[in-house]
């Protein structure tokens, strides 16, 4: 194809100000998909994904737009996922493009992820063509919002387009502006080949499926090719685009996205922001970008049945099939059995795996308590990375512990501030900034990203009623003073529920642990201690009282039929419980424990 005839974009929104329905509407008016098929939104396309209404993974659909003009143009559209999680792929993503365009929902007005995709775009250098959602919603105030996205964004949006995805009103217009704005992309078709590999996934039939962006250079069929980071050599069997349904081309030239297959097995090998080059004529070096991702929120994933261990190993490996950025190794722990450490690159991303898991695999399991990676500079000259509480050295041997940071960008309306605050304050952040945009604050804070993965997001949520956006990326590690504190129940540590701590939250922590597990903890023929220590020394204390009578002793002699269905209850409780030393904890417990009040 001409150049001159190419426009790349993504779309850029915060989460629910339609990004999906706008692309849904795209594709139907360039005739990529009848009415029937576009029932179902079809760039969302895992159930999940769906539910949730958040886009996972990155997809990319050619369309074929005959312009005003006269001439007919190719669109790629590409899809990002749209939660901070997955920062990195949208940076690929919108490297592969020339310009975006960026959705606000008209009632809504600019929030956190707005702002914080918009300027990655900016960063990419991106034509950014400004469109406003919903306008038929009968709150929609497009003057306010276009005022406040030339404020808050210093973007010109007086041209922006007013538009109802849901109605399909100004979808012409969208279109129109997309060929006029965004530039078409560059490239040298006689150059040795470098194309971005920007997204893969597993399927069932074609193996591994790469989305490619060519930057120079011709990728077609039946051409050896090098993925220059990760050094594997392949041959391509198959060249195509999305329509979104497949279609099969004959090759992909400079400036063009598609996919390729070339019988790959597994996605490890295709790391997003490689370089692919041919191996007979191969480019001088890797385009610039290439990051490795690395998982930073920790846990053990155990299963509530201990039988189904093995479940739950395949489990874990047919989902990483699909997502090389969560990792897994088997862990034992003394309280909870065999299970696995697995690495993910944030809490949403966390709770999405451990969700599919229990839905779609059907398993019942105990989640401990998020962990980030703690660098341990010790005595010694050494640098331990430290995933789990359980493996945290002795402190003598410890100089010093770095935690990573994160700064958070917080979008809220005024009455909510003060908590918000406050929120912030309690969890060790530093406040940045701090200002006003149409009626709402704008507030930055620098958090430890420790203070966030407990409960930060839930709390944030409750405390403005569901009106606060937040948005993150990190910003390295700095030093603490941070400490283990271990649970004992009935003098003895349960490890699944040791974590670590700032020394200055550790008591109020400790004491909230204790009280909970007094709560959910069932009373027993003899008194339980529950207590929250750091190293020898307990800085917090509950008991559970001794239970009086047995629950079947009014039973005795009397009605069998009665006496048998408590013990069945009291057997089914038990599937839910784990034995720990002479108690049982039921499963509620691990989880609740671990939620702060
Ligand atoms: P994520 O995939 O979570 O990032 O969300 P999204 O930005 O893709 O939003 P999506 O397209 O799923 O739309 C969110 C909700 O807004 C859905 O319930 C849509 O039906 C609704 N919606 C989208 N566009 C419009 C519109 O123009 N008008 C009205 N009234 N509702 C809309």
């Amino acid at each position: 194809t001409d150049l001159s005839r190419i426009r790349n974009f993504s779309i850029i929104a915060h989460i629910d100000h339609g990004k999906s329905t706008l692309a849904d509407r795209l594709i139907q008016r360039t005739g990529g998909l009848t009415d029937r098929e576009m029932s179902a939104q079809v760039l969302d396309n895992m159930d999940i994904e769906k539910e949730r209404g958040i886009t996972i993974k990155a997809q990319t659909v050619r369309l074929d737009y005959t312009a005003r003009d006269g001439q007919v143009y190719e669109l790629n559209l590409m899809d990002t996922p749209g939660h901070v999680d997955f920062a990195y792929e949208v940076s690929r993503s919108l490297a592969a493009c020339e310009g975006a365009l960026l959705v606000v929902d008209a009632a809504q007005g600019v929030e956190a992820q707005t702002l914080a995709n918009v300027y990655q775009s900016i960063e990419h250098d991106h034509e950014i063509v400004p469109v406003l959602n919903k306008i038929d919603l009968p709150a929609a105030e497009p003057e306010k919002v276009r005022a406040e996205i030339e404020e808050v964004i210093g973007l010109d949006a007086s041209e922006a387009v007013l538009a109802s995805a849901k109605s399909g009103i100004g979808i012409d217009d969208i279109l129109e502006a997309i060929v006029a704005k965004i530039p078409p992309p560059k490239g040298d078709r006689d150059a040795p080949l470098e194309a971005m590999l920007v997204d893969s996934w597993y399927d069932p039939y074609l193996g591994v499926v790469i989305l490619v962006r060519v930057v120079n250079g011709v990728i077609k069929k039946g051409q050896n090719i090098k993925f220059m980071i990760g050094g594997t050599e392949h041959l391509i069997d198959r060249v195509g685009c999305m329509r979104p349904k497949i279609e099969q081309l004959p090759e992909l030239g400079p400036g063009e996205i598609g996919f390729i297959t070339a019988q790959i097995k597994d996605i490890s090998q295709t790391r997003v922001g490689d370089t692919i080059t041919t191996v007979k004529n191969p480019a001088a070096k890797p385009l610039p970008g290439f990051k490795e991702v690395q998982p930073v929120v920790f846990c053990g994933l155990f299963p509530v049945d201990a039988n189904d261990f093995e479940k739950l190993r395949d489990s874990i490996s047919k989902l990483r099939l699909n997502d090389a950025s969560f990792s897994f190794e088997m862990e034992t722990s003394a309280a909870l059995g065999f299970g696995f450490r697995c690495g993910f690159l944030g809490l949403l991303h966390l709770e999405i795996i451990q969700e599919r898991l229990t839905r779609e695999y059907d398993l019942d399991l105990i989640t401990t308590a998020p962990s980030v990676v703690y660098d341990m500079h010790m005595k010694d000259g050494t640098v331990r990375h430290l995933h789990n509480p359980a493996d945290m050295p002795d402190p003598n041997h410890i100089e010093m512990i770095e935690e990573p940071w994160i700064e958070a960008i917080i979008y809220c309306p005024d009455e909510y501030l003060g908590s918000i605050l406050k929120l912030c304050q309690d969890r060790r952040g530093i406040q940045k900034n701090l200002t006003y945009v149409g009626g709402r604050a704008q507030v930055t804070y620098e958090l430890p990203l420790n203070e966030v993965v407990f409960d930060f997001y839930d709390r944030l949520k409750s405390i403005s009623r569901g009106y606060a956006s937040f948005d993150y990326h990190q910003i390295g590690t700095r030093e603490g003073d941070l400490v283990k504190m271990s649970i004992l129940v009935n003098n003895e540590p349960v490890d699944a529920l040791s974590m670590i701590v700032h020394r200055s939250a550790a008591e109020a922590r400790g004491r909230h642990m204790c009280e909970r597990l007094k709560d959910l903890i069932p009373r027993h023929l003899f008194k339980i201690p529950i207590q929250a220590a750091i190293g020898g020394k307990v800085i917090a204390r509950e008991t559970i009282a001794a239970m009086r009578k047995d629950v079947t002793a009014k039973c005795y002699g009397g009605d069998i039929s009665r006496k048998k269905k408590l013990l069945d209850k009291q057997k089914e409780g038990k599937k839910r419980m784990r034995e720990y030393g002479s108690v049982q904890i039921p499963q509620e417990a691990f989880i609740a424990a671990l939620r702060m009040g």
